[in-house]
């Protein structure tokens, strides 16, 4: 996967993660996953380090299936497992007798963080109402956009002020547009890359 030859001080992250399909008989208002999906040692192998500055926070959107694989996944990246902070998305999904309304973001430190302006926390859990599958609200966003330094969403679908955008979906209604043309994608007809 080539990302954007530039560092980065805050990353966000929220992979293809590789999950079976509920059997439509079963949940038979499921929708289809419209993207290809990546394994594990695939996830494992995205060349993180690479666009990571000496110092940068890492926020990777996790699902439950992997989440004991997270501290792995932040270290194979070269980050330490900070916290983990909680999206309530306040409907969810009613299953074997649970209705999984939670998702997670496990946060992960390279460098010194001691150095943060306190001016403005961020909570580690918040309240937001999901809207399409798999989206992630625009106020997890906004809640970070303080942090200083150069932004990332990766896997993103659409842009979010702030943050460069890198994803095969990105605008994917909208006309295709590389804004600086001196880097390169692998795939050109495959992924979009958007750098503020
Ligand atoms: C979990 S979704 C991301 C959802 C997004 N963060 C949002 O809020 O809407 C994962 C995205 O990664 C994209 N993707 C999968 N494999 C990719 C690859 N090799 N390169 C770029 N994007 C990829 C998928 O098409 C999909 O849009």
């Amino acid at each position: 996967m080539n990302l954007p030859n530039k560092k980065y001080n805050v990353i966000v992250i929220d992979p293809p993660w590789q999950i079976e399909k509920i059997k439509k008989r079963v949940r038979p208002n499921q929708v289809d996953i419209a993207y290809p999906m990546m394994s594990l040692k695939e996830i494992m192998g995205i060349p993180i380090k690479e666009i990571t500055d000496d110092k940068c926070i890492l926020f990777l959107w996790i699902i439950d299936k992997y989440l004991f694989n997270g501290k792995r996944i932040l270290e194979s990246w070269g980050f330490k497992y900070h916290l983990t902070m909680t999206w309530d998305k306040t409907n969810g999904l009613a299953m074997y007798g649970f209705n999984r309304q939670s998702e997670f973001i496990l946060v992960g430190l390279k460098g010194k963080h001691n150095a943060y302006p306190p001016r403005k926390t961020i909570p580690t859990s918040f309240r937001a109402k999901s809207k399409k599958h798999s989206e992630k609200p625009i106020e997890f966003y906004k809640m970070i956009r303080h942090l200083e330094g150069s932004k990332i969403d990766i896997f993103a679908r659409r842009r979010h002020e702030g943050f460069d955008a890198f994803g095969n979906q990105v605008d994917k209604d909208m006309q295709v547009t590389l804004l600086n043309p001196q880097l390169k994608i692998l795939r050109p007809s495959y992924a979009t890359m958007l750098l503020l």
